[in-house]
């Protein structure tokens, strides 16, 4: 099959400004996990489709609002997390938790009536918790987060509510567009050439893909089972778990959120965040589920940690080696480009790519 998504729509600005406008402010987006907003006045920042926005625990409630001040247009809260009040740091205009400005200093300066303030509230968006992870959506339409998951949602809901301990995260930046990234991690077409050494390892293959709405998942046996041999050891504190699978699943919650699991035991959580046209920042996080304490043996734990914190981050090398080449080869093709059947996801991907952006 010819892809959908043609060598243009890599590299041109008008691309990436389309996609702002059509589909990441469509879709709802990962912003971060429950456990960032544990207390109140904890945040963090997010831009999504190119708006800045910040999501913050307001009395209790994760709300999430457009991260810029009524009063002159200062960003209100300007690190990437933190714990501090909903205060714009320029006059120290602070805002109570439907948004509104309700500590100004020398108000009477002002004279503003209660409606005038109302009226300065910041724009609101809505908020979505699906397992441990928190989304914001820009459009105001009735999509909910379990329409747009469709069928993987209660997947998606059990996987994350096992996310334990959180073991890495691991930030790259990538010359290359977000969709090339994207793209590279839906297909294990790759994997003989640009993993011979990590991933091939691990033995996951076939094509037994499930497609639902935007999103798809590829499960995938693995060599080793999971109790078999030296890995017994590694895997005994965890036998207790809720969530447990075979062998390895992968699955995309579209546009740019990528989960896999190797038995339910370790996870890694990849968003795929673009930057520009050409560079994107990967952002992954490796989680271990929750084990039984008793059972700690911390020689063998770290061990274990350490081999998934360097087996996730070659393979991540490697991937971003290939798609910089991709993206400077990308420039110069004359053709569309194919896929095969074990790139079926890439075509699933393209063709409900499809269906946001408009020209
Ligand atoms: S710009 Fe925010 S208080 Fe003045
Ligand atoms: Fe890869």
């Amino acid at each position: 099959m010819k892809a959908l998504i043609k060598p243009n729509e890599y590299f041109e600005k008008s691309t990436y400004e389309n996609e702002k406008t059509n589909l990441f402010s469509q879709v709802w987006n990962f912003v971060g996990f429950i456990s960032d907003f544990n207390e109140v006045n904890d945040f963090i920042v997010s831009n999504i489709s190119g708006i800045p926005v910040v999501v913050q625990n307001l009395k209790g409630t994760i709300r999430a609002f457009k991260n810029v001040c009524s009063h002159r247009h200062s960003i209100i809260q300007t690190t990437q997390k933190g714990n501090r009040a909903l205060m714009c740091p320029y006059h120290g205009w602070a805002y109570n938790e439907k948004g509104i400005p309700f500590g100004i200093p020398k108000k009477p300066l002002f004279n503003f009536t209660t409606e005038e303030l109302e009226c300065l509230k910041l724009e609101e968006y809505k908020i979505e918790i699906c397992g441990s992870l928190v989304f914001v959506k820009i459009k105001k339409d009735d999509v909910s987060l379990s329409d747009f998951l469709g069928k993987f949602y209660k997947e998606i809901e059990k996987m994350t509510n096992s996310f334990g301990q959180l073991i890495d995260i691991n930030e790259i930046e990538i010359e290359a567009n977000w969709k090339i990234i994207v793209e590279n991690t839906l297909e294990s077409y790759h994997v003989a050439l640009i993993h011979s050494e990590t991933f091939q390892k691990l033995g996951a293959e076939g094509l037994d893909f499930t497609f639902d709405k935007d999103n798809s998942l590829w499960d995938a046996p693995v060599l080793i089972k999971e109790n078999e041999g030296k890995q017994s050891k590694i895997y005994k504190p965890y036998q207790k778990r809720d969530y447990k699978i075979e062998g390895y699943k992968h699955l995309i919650i579209f546009p740019n959120i990528l989960i896999s699991s190797t038995y339910g035991v370790s996870f890694n959580l990849s968003h795929i965040i673009p930057i520009s046209e050409g560079v994107t920042l990967f952002k992954s996080y490796v989680f271990v589920t929750k084990k039984e304490e008793e059972d700690k043996n911390e020689v063998i734990e770290k061990m274990f940690h350490d081999s998934l914190i360097n087996f996730n981050r070659k393979v991540f090398d490697e991937d971003k080696v290939i798609c910089q080449e991709v993206q400077k080869g990308v420039k110069y093709s004359n053709y569309d480009g194919q896929l095969s059947d074990e790139e079926a996801r890439v075509g699933h991907f393209q063709e409900r790519y499809k269906l946001y952006i408009q020209y």
